[in-house]
């Protein structure tokens, strides 16, 4: 067991963990050559953020459950205080460091997003001093664009053109790719390096449970926002491999959550599994990988939501939540509204945590679809905003 949960970099403190670390061994660089590395970029975000990559705090769920009404023990691994204010900043540095070793491309760093993606990616790319092009929707959010130009981002605003199908932002990301820029998106899909640094936010989660449950720890369920489903991908992976380490007795079961107004993943995984038959999660990956146009189809309407930041209209990476999800037992979980403004009250009014609905999203689907009496849950508060 580690002796000190305190402050070390996630990057440093998993590093042996990480695809990034073994890439870089296996090119010939020393252990002390990756932590100069991890160290010299954490410094330098440092710079543009007035810090760097810290472990996240585990906090108490009692009074929020107390309060929902609820019989279960709950865990908040609080992430909103991570740099750039949310866990995209993981994915993004871990990104950052595959491309210092992979030799990605000088060309300009791109994304398409509006929100805390390119909130992450203004902040990695000023501290690696490259330039970054992000594509935005001509209703993009005044304070991300004001904080992308305090960054030094070039922002690309995309209208609609008449005769075109599917997100003007991505398209114009995707013609910038063609033309050298190097992608520097939260989509495993467009940069599938993406997915190893979102792991550390599951290897802290599960070491400090162990922590603070003894030695191995006993956690039931997981509930995870999905967007474009970085994010439940990562730290499912991470749950496995805390199981086979033995920080975690066994995996926990991974509940996706979606808002009832825009779920594309909840509707490929109803489509995938036969609601008479059992979960054959062998059966299940090989018709999903096979036919994968036949389950994840784009969302139809323009989706709304209090939890702005997991309206994606297809869940990009979807298929590693729905293996997740039919390893362990789990399944989608679709929050209505009103659990999403409850459980973005409950944890304003009962902890201390500075968040978003969709930082809170997780938690809403805890409220929809709770535990058993005495069951242990955690949930992830991923952002500020
Ligand atoms: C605060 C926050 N939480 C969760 C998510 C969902 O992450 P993903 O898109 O990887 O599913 C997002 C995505 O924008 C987000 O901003």
């Amino acid at each position: 067991m580690p002796d000190d949960l305190t402050s070390e970099n996630p990057f440093v403190r998993y590093r042996e963990r990480l695809d990034v670390y073994l890439a870089a061994r296996r090119r010939g660089w020393s252990d002390a050559d990756f932590v100069a590395l991890v160290e010299r970029l954490d410094q330098a975000v440092a710079g543009v953020e007035g810090h760097g990559f810290v472990r996240t705090p585990l906090v108490p769920g009692a009074a929020v459950v107390a309060a929902a009404g609820l019989d279960c023990k709950l865990v908040l691994k609080d992430d909103t205080d991570n740099v750039g204010g949310s866990h995209k900043s993981r994915h993004l540095f871990g990104l950052a460091l595959h491309q210092a070793i992979d030799d990605a491309g000088t060309g300009p760093l791109a994304i398409a997003s509006c929100g805390n993606a390119a909130r992450s990616a203004g902040v990695v790319a000023a501290a690696l001093g490259r330039e970054l092009q992000v594509f935005v929707p001509d209703w993009a959010d005044v304070d991300v664009i004001d904080r992308l130009n305090e960054l030094g981002a070039h922002i690309n605003v995309c209208e609609r053109r008449a005769d075109e199908l599917g997100d003007p932002a991505f398209l114009r990301y995707r013609e910038a790719v063609a033309d050298g820029a190097v992608p520097f998106t939260v989509q495993g899909t467009e940069a599938p390096a993406v997915i190893d640094g979102g792991r550390t936010l599951g290897w802290e989660l599960a070491e400090e449970l162990a922590a603070a449950q003894g030695a191995t720890a006993a956690i039931d369920s997981l509930y995870i926002q999905v967007g474009g489903g970085a994010l439940a991908t990562a730290v499912s992976m991470a749950m496995f491999d805390a199981a086979d380490c033995g920080w975690l007795a066994k995996p926990p079961r991974i509940l996706a959550v979606q808002p009832a107004n825009a779920h594309p993943l909840a509707r490929a995984w109803h489509r995938l599994v036969d609601p008479d038959g059992g979960v054959d999660p062998v059966a299940i990956m090989t018709e999903a990988r096979a036919h994968p146009d036949r389950y994840m189809t784009p969302w139809e309407d323009p989706p709304e939501s209090l939890a702005t930041g997991i309206l994606d209209d297809v869940t990009y990476d979807w298929l590693g939540v729905v293996e997740a999800m039919a390893r362990t037992g789990g399944h989608p979980v679709l929050a209505s509204e009103s659990d999403i403004a409850h459980a973005h009250a409950l944890i304003a009014e009962h902890t201390s945590i500075i968040a978003s609905p969709t930082g809170t999203a997780g938690l809403a689907g805890l409220l929809a679809d709770p535990p058993e009496a005495g069951e242990r849950a955690a949930v992830l508060i991923t952002g500020r905003t």
